[in-house]
């Protein structure tokens, strides 16, 4: 593996390089991908090897100007139009009906391709120099909670890619938001980094199953987005999600506990106020904010880190406080509900 830097020849040698079907970690403003040439099957063979990731969970193509969008989709319906003229580049993923030509490892024999137009200038620049459109899962092993630093890609799939181009932090901190737009009514398949009051904005309804607090179809029912398994993003520590007030009383539920306690008890809330009153009941080993101020932008563009950081340093247990269901709290409650299954 090799790192490179965001100078602009670096850029051109990373779009390179996946003209010639290597894989190479992108920055994106979400979470770091690993990329790989949409059309070239085998180098998409190596993604889904690297992940371990299983054949039946699709990819995102990624685009670097609307006029890619007709490389991979044989319809841009008129809602999907909108959204695209409104909110891309940015955090928002659509499905589109797919065009033949897009192989079917990519979408898992689905007859629909997910596009996303990234906003982060690098991840822009090196599709612009690859000169084709690049599959991109997260660039973690499946089932682990998704990079966001390009440290992060090089400690878990470091020996798996052939470069990792290092592009800082990134600035959402959660994956993109997944709409569904073949059917009638858009529907929201995964909540990200695009919030849905944005979406709602500018093409009104839009669908939201139970398992994501609404009123559509059960999970299962809803049109299948195959990645969204109950776990996922996972640490290795035992992570309880629950309303902040509850936290002290699951944390002395925990049965580690009783055994003289000192074994890695964290929590982790949303703002500093609450990580100050939980320091001071001495219940935990550890409290951590996801932003001071209790700024739900901060807060998502932490999250992927302070779950690195705490899996890093072997808390047994994670207890981390539900946030407001609003905004990027959706996205936030989202991961760390799945972060919890085991
Ligand atoms: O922010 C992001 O979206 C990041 C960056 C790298 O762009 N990518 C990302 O990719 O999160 P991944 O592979 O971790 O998640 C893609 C999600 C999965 O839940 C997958 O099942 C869903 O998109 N998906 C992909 N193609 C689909 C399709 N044709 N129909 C329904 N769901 C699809
Ligand atoms: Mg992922």
């Amino acid at each position: 593996m090799e790192l490179l830097d965001s100078s602009d020849e670096s850029l051109k040698k990373a779009g390179k390089a996946l003209a010639e079907g290597k894989l190479v970690a992108i920055p994106t403003e979400t979470v770091y991908g690993l990329g790989a040439d949409a059309f070239n099957t085998e180098a998409v063979a190596r993604v889904f090897e690297a992940k371990a990731r299983p054949a039946f969970d699709p990819l995102i193509v990624h685009i670097a100007s609307l006029a890619d969008i007709a490389r991979v989709a044989s319809d841009f319906p008129p809602k999907a139009r909108l959204l695209a003229e409104a909110l891309w580049p940015g955090p928002l993923t659509l499905i589109l009906p797919k065009r033949g030509e897009v192989p079917d490892i990519v979408t898992s024999g689905l007859p629909s391709v997910a596009v996303r137009f990234p906003v982060h200038p690098v991840a822009r620049r090196i599709i612009e120099c690859s000169g084709t459109v690049i599959a991109a899962p997260s660039a973690n092993p499946f089932g682990y909670i998704s990079p966001t630093t390009a440290r992060h890609v090089a400690e878990t799939l470091g020996d798996r890619v052939d470069f990792i181009v290092d592009g800082g932090p990134c600035a959402v901190g959660v994956e993109s938001t997944v709409l569904d737009m073949t059917g009638r009514t858009p529907s929201l398949l995964r909540p990200g980094g695009m919030p849905l009051e944005r979406i709602r904005e500018i093409v009104g309804e839009v669908a939201v199953p139970r398992a994501h607090g609404g009123t559509g179809a059960a999970d299962g029912e809803a049109i299948a987005s195959p990645g969204q398994l109950k776990s996922h993003y996972a640490p290795r520590a035992r992570l309880y999600l629950c309303d902040y007030r509850a936290l002290p009383g699951a944390m002395a539920g925990f049965p580690g506990r009783a055994k003289g306690g000192g074994n890695g008890m964290a929590a982790l809330v949303l703002d500093g106020a609450r990580a100050e009153i939980l320091k001071a009941t001495g219940l935990f080993d550890a409290v951590f904010a996801l932003s001071p101020a209790g700024d739900m932008r901060e807060a998502a563009s932490r999250l992927f880190a302070a779950m690195h950081e705490l899996d890093a340093r072997g808390f047994a247990a994670i207890y981390a406080e539900r946030v407001p269901e609003e905004g990027l709290g959706r996205a936030i409650n989202d991961r760390l509900q799945r972060a919890s299954f085991k």
